[in-house]
């Protein structure tokens, strides 16, 4: 007459359930990644990401120190420069003073050994228009004359003191010409997180006005098609044949089946970036009262975990980094 199996039994108190939670969420797996912007001496605001900002060097410092102490795993930074700054080739990428490379510079000098400094390895925030890549006489993405850029840009980032680099382009062979380059520069502690299963997707959008991006048109001859999922698979095999350290799926909440399939078989740890749409779409809704901001930002977060990430880029790295550990506010 009664069911002879009762499950709900271990879910009837936060002990109990706590117990038996099969998948851990701590603020050490969390990334934040940061923007900093040249020319600008106060933070100013991304209006497509509410709480999110783009950092002037000063407040890149203390935002940094602020989540290092929060106990983020780690700092993935983005170099947003002036328009006038920008050009075919991205030069700003690899100038030394290049934005990017100051603010990685700061953070370096600013947290020691002690704190993951991670470097958006990509031209499309410093080219004039905006693709990941050099563009060749017809207009399309120069494959091979694009990783002689990226290479020039991994080295100015090796230089600044990023200990990871983070391989965004799309570009094939990226990882292999970034890895040798650095080896034969002496560079052989350079890590590399390759963003090695990285999709065409629709949720970036909020990023383009975070990194001020002059993208026309759309990234879909590098990126791949969210229809795919072996694609992902040959990705993350030749990243990892290449030389990545760490591997990545990207977005990470519509691509929790890919992320899977990445995490059985990667032989490297593996990374989600959860992008700045998914960011924006909970913040959104939990603006307008429909949920309840950091419980759907820490489902979403123990759900990319679940699914086989080891680290996770999120926009919500401190304020949940807070909450795990009952310091926030
Ligand atoms: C490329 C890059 C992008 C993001 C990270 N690196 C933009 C793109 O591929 O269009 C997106 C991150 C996000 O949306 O939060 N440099």
């Amino acid at each position: 007459m009664f069911p002879a199996d009762r499950p709900r039994r271990l879910r009837r108190t936060p002990a109990l359930r706590r117990l038996v939670a099969q998948t851990s969420l701590e603020p050490r797996h969390l990334v934040l990644p940061m923007f900093v912007a040249d020319g600008i001496d106060a933070p100013r605001e991304i209006s497509s990401m509410p709480g999110v900002v783009q950092h002037s060097l000063d407040s890149l410092r203390s935002a940094a120190v602020d989540a290092i102490a929060a106990g983020v795993g780690g700092l993935m930074l983005f170099g947003v420069p002036r328009a006038e700054d920008k050009d075919a080739t991205g030069s700003a990428a690899s100038d030394p003073d290049g934005i990017l490379n100051r603010g990685l510079r700061t953070l370096r000098s600013e947290l020691g050994v002690d704190a993951v400094v991670m470097a958006d390895t990509c031209l499309d925030e410093f080219t004039d228009h905006g693709h990941c890549g050099v563009l060749d006489a017809h207009g399309a993405v120069d494959n091979d004359a694009t990783l002689s850029r990226y290479v020039d840009m991994a080295l100015a980032q090796a230089d600044s003191g990023a200990d990871l680099l983070g391989t965004s382009g799309m570009m094939d062979g990226q990882v292999g010409a970034i890895r040798s380059a650095l080896d034969a520069a002496g560079r052989t502690d350079t890590g590399i997180i390759a963003y090695a299963a990285k999709y065409a997707s629709a949720f970036y959008g909020p990023f383009r006005e975070a990194v001020g991006s002059s993208l026309q048109g759309d990234r879909r001859t590098y990126q791949q098609d969210s229809a795919n999922r072996r694609e992902a698979q040959l990705e993350t095999d030749l990243d990892v044949a290449e030389g990545a350290d760490i591997v990545m799926v990207k977005p990470a909440m519509s691509y929790l089946d890919i992320l899977r399939e990445v995490a059985d078989r990667s032989p490297v740890p593996v990374a989600a970036y959860q992008i700045s749409g998914e960011y924006s779409m909970i913040v959104a809704a939990a603006n307008n009262g429909w949920i309840d901001r950091d419980a759907a930002a820490l489902e979403s977060l123990v759900c990319i975990k679940r699914a086989g990430a080891d680290v996770i880029l999120t926009y919500f790295a401190v304020d949940i980094a807070r909450t795990l550990s009952g310091t926030s506010s």
